[in-house]
């Protein structure tokens, strides 16, 4: 069976070991796509994660009248149009399964003169748009058609785009970034203010190429104000894309349950807003060394060396859900194999994800003999050193249910099966072949 295909099965074998690096972070390589693409002149990206949602970003731009090319091993080229510049696309723009792609594209778009189609397949289609839609509408884009609030949506972009303070309802990264994004193009400053901080890339990817913005912390201690100034001249800038801590969170987890396994994963992004998983799972007693800390790119990196051990359950603040929010479904796994109960709180976003991960979470560890329950918003997995596994997994077209059950697979007494291992190549591709390089048994 080619590898990422259909339906894939997870067993127990021996110990994982071995030194691996994980594909670039999905989130960056978005973002540096679209800030090239706004960029006058050539922006050179090394690293560049070719996972499925950057490549579906990338011919959207190229839509949009940006220049992209491959120039080697995740080596990329972008020529960009100039903040506002873009073209009216011919066609409609299709985001795949990338909610960050068309969000981050939808403030890019707002800010220009043209009308533009986004679309997506059927899990993007199902995922809420007017959250971003209504700050965009307030800096002056209108939303010509939509069903809903969801795709697929037409959006004419503001001739005169006013800059706005906007305070998000819920913490998102891709909120926050679609506003700044459409702000570039107007006038004065556009501030975004985060009751709670989420991955803070957008912002720093802008001061990279030269756009005046200053973070300030709120007075309660805990928030942020984020104010841009518009209509900077983006200067060409190149960009390193660390390894994703997301994707690194597979190989991570499935080292810990694994008895015996030592593995190092290298380079790996450690920006404090993206590292709640290594916080919890180091709570609950996991063994996850920080060698050769390091600054890449603008990021902090590390290697990490990770020993299987026993772990223990753990409450897990509402408050740390922006900073390890794609990483839920795996540290659930990790909690079925945990000693004790652990309680995830404040989970409300994750109903609105690729899937309903709360839902696909709780039924992927149910299916496999682990006890769970959701209470509100809340999750709260019994975990037990031994898992019986044996389930097949639904994983309703999200990478991420689909590598959290093969993870489970690899430690449970029986095999465990995934309907569809498609999507994984939308965040990792070469996943089988990483795991089965550290002598992981996938088939
Ligand atoms: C992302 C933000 C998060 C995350 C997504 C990537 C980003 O979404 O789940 O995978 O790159 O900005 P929200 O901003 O909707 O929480």
């Amino acid at each position: 069976m080619p590898p990422d295909s259909a339906q894939l099965t997870a067993r127990r074998n021996g110990p994982l070991a071995g030194a691996v690096r994980v594909p670039g972070d999905k989130s960056i390589s978005i973002r540096a796509l679209i800030l090239g693409a706004l960029t006058v002149g050539e922006t050179r990206v090394g690293g560049l994660l070719e996972g499925e949602d950057v490549l579906h970003t990338a011919k959207a731009l190229q839509a949009l009248g940006a220049r992209i090319e491959r120039i080697g091993e995740r080596a990329w080229s972008i020529h960009g149009v100039g903040v506002g510049g873009f073209a009216e696309p011919a066609a409609a723009l299709d985001f795949g399964n990338s909610g960050t792609g068309c969000r981050l594209a939808l403030g890019a778009v707002a800010g220009c003169p043209i009308t533009a189609t986004f679309d997506g397949d059927a899990s993007l289609r199902s995922r809420p748009m007017r959250r971003v839609l209504e700050p965009l509408e307030r800096i002056g884009a209108r939303t010509l058609a939509s069903a809903d609030g969801r795709l697929p949506l037409t959006l004419a972009g503001a001739r005169d785009p006013m800059p706005i303070v906007f305070e998000p309802q819920v913490p998102s990264a891709q909120l926050k970034s679609a506003t700044l994004l459409a702000g570039l193009a107007a006038p004065g400053e556009t501030v975004v203010i985060e009751a709670q901080p989420t991955r803070d890339h957008t912002e720093k990817m802008l001061a990279h190429f030269g756009a005046e913005v200053r973070v300030e912390s709120l007075s309660d201690g805990s928030g942020r104000r984020i104010t841009l100034v518009g209509q900077p001249e983006l200067a060409p800038r190149p960009v390193v894309v660390p390894a994703d801590p997301s994707s690194a969170a597979f190989p991570l987890v499935a080292a810990l349950l694994v008895p015996g396994s030592a593995v190092i994963l290298n380079g790996v992004m450690m920006n404090p807003l993206r590292s709640g998983l290594i916080t919890t799972l180091t709570e609950m007693g996991a063994a996850i060394e920080r060698l050769d800390e390091r600054n890449e790119g603008g990021e902090a990196v590390a290697d990490l060396r990770i020993r299987s051990g026993g772990l223990r359950g753990v409450e897990v603040p509402a408050e740390r859900a922006p900073s390890m929010i794609d990483e839920y479904p795996v540290l659930a796994v990790a909690a079925a194999f945990a000693e004790g109960t652990t309680v995830m709180r404040g989970l409300k976003e994750l109903r609105v994800k690729e899937s309903d991960r709360l839902a696909a979470t709780a039924a992927l560890l149910r299916v496999n003999g682990v006890g769970v329950d959701i209470e509100g918003d809340d999750l709260i997995v019994h975990g037990a050193p031994r898992v019986l596994g044996g389930g097949v997994v639904t994983t309703h077209m999200d990478h991420r249910i689909a590598m959290s059950a093969i993870v489970l697979g690899l430690a449970s007494e029986r095999p465990v099966q995934i309907d569809d291992g498609t999507f994984i190549a939308t965040s990792f591709p070469g996943f089988v072949e990483l795991m089965r390089g550290l002598g992981a048994d996938l088939s």
